[in-house]
C-alpha cells in the first residue's frame, strides 16, 4: 500500500522516534515503506516520514541502476563514523526542490536489526554510507536543513516546491 510522505515542515518529520518493535505491523509496515519509497522515486525512506515515530528506515542505493537490493534497518545504532568527511548533494522525499550540499562521514559502522530478526553489524560505504547517514538522522528529527548553513538554509527553504 502506498503510503502519504509528510512533508517539510510538518513538525513530526523533527521529532525523535522511539524503538521499534519487529512484528506484524512493523512488518507490513516495512513492505509499504518499500513500495513507497520505489514508487516515490527514491533511495530510501524513515519511518517518521510516514508519520510513524519509530526507529525504522528502508532503502536501496543500487535498484536505480537497475538491481534492486532492498533493506530494512530496525532500531540501527550507528557505532562508529569514519573520520574522513565527504561533500555531496542530498535530496529528500519530505523536501522536494532543493538538493542540498552535505557533509558526512564517508563510512559508517552501522548496528540494526534485520527483517528476519537477525543482528546485522556492517561497515558501510560509498553511496550506502551517506544514504544510511540521511535515513539515520531522520529518526532524530534531523533534516538536511539542519545540517546546512543559515545562508544554505535560508536557499534551499526558498527553493522548496510549492
Ligand atoms: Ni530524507
Amino acid at each position: 500500500m502506498l503510503l502519504p510522505i509528510l512533508r517539510w515542515p510538518d513538525p513530526r518529520l523533527s521529532q525523535p522516534c522511539a524503538p521499534a518493535a519487529l512484528d506484524d505491523d512493523l512488518r507490513q509496515l516495512a513492505a509499504d515503506m518499500l513500495e513507497t519509497m520505489y514508487a516515490a522515486p527514491g533511495r530510501g525512506l524513515a519511518a517518521s516520514q510516514v508519520g510513524r515515530l519509530i526507529r525504522l528506515f528502508v532503502m536501496d542505493v543500487t535498484w536505480k541502476e537497475g538491481q534492486r537490493s532492498s533493506q530494512v534497518f530496525i532500531n540501527p545504532k550507528v557505532v562508529e563514523l569514519s573520520p574522513s568527511r565527504v561533500l555531496g548533494p542530498e535530496g529528500c522525499l519530505s523536501i522536494p526542490g532543493p538538493v542540498t550540499e552535505v557533509e558526512r562521514a564517508e563510512t559508517v559502522r552501522m548496528h540494526w536489526t534485520g527483517l528476519d530478526g537477525q543482528a546485522h553489524d556492517t561497515v558501510l560505504t560509498g553511496f550506502a554510507a551517506i544514504c544510511a547517514q540521511h535515513e539515520y538522522d531522520h529518526l532524530d528529527g534531523i533534516l538536511t536543513l539542519d545540517r546546512l548553513s543559515p545562508e544554505a538554509r535560508a536557499r534551499a527553504e526558498a527553493e522548496v516546491a510549492a
